[in-house]
């Protein structure tokens, strides 16, 4: 996509609609417990090995019980309710209303919807006041214009960590190979979408954030890039 054709309300409007049909079913089923395809089984091995990780950062904080956090993309609600799970209070968004509905039931049967605010919403518009915003497999669904939009509001809504995945620019093999048996042929033009580090480097110093963490996480046909950043 080149940077001239990208409109951030058409974009969103797209991953909406993938997100609450399609979408919605891959992803729930590899967020689940079905018995999966190999490719499928690691990406959910790999998602897991990165949610440890970002969930060892956050505690790595002191972020104490009770902190509000922002679960901006929550998806089916896997992270949002460890850390319900865990004592913090969350705001769980996300575009999709069949994400947040998952979300919720979830939540539910685990017994933490308590600690739970539950809301459709985009990256873009959500607001609030956190002590931590996380955002995970969500940026990577954004050229580098919209990113910056993107990130700008959910870095704005904390004065403490973000953490968040993105798609670093050399992973292209690696990233079309993963993503190409998720999406339908005539979406994949919005599939993953790199970030060079220039970019990301410029919207950091922008922001006034400097980086704590950085991870690539890799496992089979799983690849992210882990990322905390706090205020300069
Ligand atoms: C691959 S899933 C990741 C879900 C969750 N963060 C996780 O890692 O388990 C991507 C999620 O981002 C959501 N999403 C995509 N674009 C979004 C946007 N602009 N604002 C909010 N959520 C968005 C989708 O609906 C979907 O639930």
């Amino acid at each position: 996509m080149d940077s001239s054709s990208f409109n951030v309300e058409e974009h969103k409007k797209m991953l909406q609609s993938y997100f609450n049909g399609q979408g919605f079913q891959r992803w729930a089923s590899i967020y689940g417990s079905d018995k999966l395809s190999t490719v499928r089984s690691t990406v959910r091995q790999g998602h897991a090995v990165m949610m440890d990780k970002a969930f060892e950062w956050l505690q790595g904080t002191g972020l104490k019980k009770g902190s509000k956090v922002l679960d901006a993309g929550c998806g089916t609600g896997l992270f949002t309710i460890r850390l319900a799970k865990n004592g913090y209070l969350v705001k769980a968004a996300d575009i999709a209303s069949q994400m947040v509905n998952k979300t919720r039931e979830d939540a539910e049967k685990a017994g933490v919807a308590g600690n739970i605010e539950f809301e459709v919403n985009s990256i873009e518009s959500v607001s609030g006041s956190f002590d931590a915003v996380v955002c995970f497999d969500v940026l990577i669904h954004y050229p580098a214009e919209g990113f910056a939009n993107a990130f700008t509001n959910l870095s704005g809504l904390t004065q403490g960590p973000v953490i968040f995945t993105y798609a670093p620019y050399n992973k292209i093999l690696a990233f079309q190979h993963w993503l190409g048996g998720f999406f339908p042929k005539k979406e994949r033009r919005t599939t993953i979408q790199m970030i060079r580090d220039e970019e990301m480097q410029r919207v950091l110093k922008e922001l006034g954030l400097k980086v704590v963490n950085r991870q690539k996480i890799s496992f089979g046909f799983y690849h992210t890039m882990l990322m905390q950043v706090a205020r300069r």
